[in-house]
């Protein structure tokens, strides 16, 4: 039997909409594999219930049919589903370093990204790696068509998940299709600042370079509160906030003095406008670990 320990994630990081994503230290999904003439799949943890055991609507039965590694296969959610914290790419993400190695397919980690996206799709409708890349390799990633670059990074963060979902697919039917140059240009800007944030670790640069007026305004209308959230968590101390991945959590960039300061502030505005939510003070972690029992 093999054990992996795959850590949730935030995309987008405002700036870089299905490009850009950070592994976080915590939550992270377990997933047990041992070998079998069909692939069967357990679900237990939190939201296990909203998951389907059937190998065909699972994202992990994807990933085994992708590289035809029949298991038995129990998943132990950590990162809560439909939460913006790549809840199907930390499963996906384990199940694709567990049976790899379960089976001696002799692939690296790089190649198992667009294997694991493949379990995306069925979630959202598209494969897109932002999730599952940073999930498999950890630090910052940058996930093109062409490949995905990663960096390891150290940068403080919180996330605050409304007790409420938002779908993948509701928060892909608001992005626009099109967009003014002049913002397009600002958030080009905004994804270099990042992008340099993270290799010197500085969460000023990094929480700055997340502005993004494109995408992160339709999604934020779809979680109640969002502004309030925003404004509260920068002035505990935040150096950016934007949407986590679709949504609707809630991704704050600071220092690690300000973090306990900036979790109470983004849990309390959310309790003003009626939401219930739990933060993760956390911070940008490593990917996938293999655990043999
Ligand atoms: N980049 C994706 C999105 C992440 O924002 O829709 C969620 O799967």
């Amino acid at each position: 039997m093999l054990t992996v320990r795959a850590p949730a994630t935030s995309a987008n990081l405002g700036s870089g909409f299905d490009v850009f994503g950070v592994a976080l230290e915590t939550p992270a999904d377990v997933v047990r594999v041992e070998r079998a003439p069909e692939t069967t799949i357990s679900v237990t943890g939190t939201g296990s219930q909203y998951i389907p055991e059937d190998p065909e609507k699972n994202t992990v039965g994807a990933v085994a049919d992708a590289l035809d590694a029949p298991a038995r296969i129990s998943i132990d959610k950590g990162v809560r589903p439909s939460s913006g914290l790549g809840s199907s790419a930390a499963s996906a993400a384990a199940a694709a370093l567990a049976l790899n190695e379960l089976y001696d397919r002799g692939l690296s980690r790089e190649e198992l990204v667009p294997i694991a996206a493949e379990g995306e799709a069925l979630v959202s409708g598209e494969a897109h790696a932002d999730n599952v890349a940073p999930s498999l390799l950890g630090g910052f990633t940058v996930a093109t068509a062409d490949g995905v670059t990663q960096v390891d990074a150290s940068i403080p963060l919180v996330v605050c998940l409304p007790e409420t979902t938002v779908s993948t697919r509701d928060a892909r039917d608001v992005v626009p299709e099109r967009a003014a140059l002049s913002d397009v240009v600002d958030t080009v800007g905004s994804a270099a600042t990042l992008t340099v944030g993270m290799t010197r670790d500085d969460p000023v640069l990094v929480g700055r370079g997340m502005e993004d007026e494109i995408v992160t305004p339709e999604r934020a209308a779809l979680i109640e509160g969002y502004e309030a959230v925003r404004e509260s968590a920068l002035e505990a101390g935040a150096t950016g906030v934007t949407v986590s991945g679709a949504g609707p959590g809630v991704l704050a960039v600071c220092r690690r003095s300000s973090r306990r300061a900036v979790a109470s502030a983004m849990i309390d505005a959310f309790d003003a406008a009626g939401v219930d939510s739990r933060a993760y003070q956390t911070a940008v972690g490593d990917g996938a670990r293999l655990y043999r029992d």
